[in-house]
């Protein structure tokens, strides 16, 4: 099945792959991560990427994202191609348009969490826009909490601060690769419901990897990946829909 961008989606692009292939190692070690995906992340779209282990999700990410080369095809964020990039200014384009949220938090202990927040503004030398800012801080809840260090924090919390900091720099996309992997399901809930609002009220762009239904039915649509292409799309999913459509590939994969 080929998925190509729908029609009736008419939002701007935040992030396009196209004909994006990417190939590890050589002869008979040669691994094809991506063969020749396209797709389109919406502006103010949440989409998340599911497939078994293996399938290529986090590459999909990481090449859309910038953080890794890929060998054939094409990415674009916003109006910039990645391809036409020098190192210095593929660096600049991550850290002005692109927010990340890690699995394992990131946060540095040592500093408060608004502290964390701001870091990579402060970093780059930029003014947060405070009331950007004030307004990121209440919606994650948070606004009590600003001088707790991590540890005085729990999971759900430190990844709240986690999302806040990707949404400070108000970047084009965010990135998750499976942000909720290490909560638990209340502490998810939370950080779920977060992204949504983020999308739903702020505007935000996020893609995220995940491998459970009840986080993706927080998306607009659902990506299915298997051996490195898209073989399938689901909007408006839901975790029961989503669920079914695993089991699904499932049974193919046991009777080819
Ligand atoms: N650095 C690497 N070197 C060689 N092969 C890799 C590397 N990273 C990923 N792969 C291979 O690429 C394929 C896709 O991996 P990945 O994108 O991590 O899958 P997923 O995130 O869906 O589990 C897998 O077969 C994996 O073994
Ligand atoms: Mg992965």
């Amino acid at each position: 099945m080929t998925t190509t961008p729908l029609a009736h989606r008419a939002t701007a692009v935040a992030a396009r792959a196209s004909g994006l292939s990417k190939v590890y190692g050589q002869g008979e070690t040669q691994v094809v991560a991506l063969d020749q995906v396209s797709v389109d992340f919406g502006q103010g779209e949440f989409t998340a990427i599911m497939g078994p282990s293996g399938s290529g999700k986090s590459t999909l990410m990481h090449c859309v994202a910038g953080l890794d080369s890929f060998s054939a095809g094409s990415v674009r964020i916003g109006d910039t191609e990645l391809g036409s990039l020098k190192d210095k200014q593929l660096t600049q384009l991550r850290r002005d348009k692109i927010g990340f949220i890690f699995q394992a938090f990131n946060l540095l202990p040592t500093l408060s969490a608004l502290e964390n927040i701001t870091l990579p503004m402060d970093i780059a030398g930029r003014k947060p826009d405070q009331a950007w800012l004030d307004q990121v801080i209440t919606m994650i809840g948070l606004a009590d909490r600003l001088g707790h260090r991590p540890t005085q924090l729990s999971g759900g919390q430190q990844q709240r601060v986690a999302v806040a900091r990707a949404l400070a720099s108000q970047p084009e996309i965010i990135f998750g690769d499976e942000p909720t992997g290490n909560l638990d399901s209340r502490a998810g809930a939370e950080v779920l419901g977060f992204l949504r609002n983020s999308v739903r009220e702020l505007g935000q762009t996020v893609v995220m990897v995940t491998h459970d239904p009840v986080a993706a039915s927080y998306a607009d649509r659902v990506i299915f990946l298997a051996d490195g292409r898209i073989v399938d799309e689901m909007l408006h999913p839901t975790a029961d829909g989503v669920l079914d459509r695993m089991k699904a590939f499932d049974a193919k994969g046991r009777t080819s």
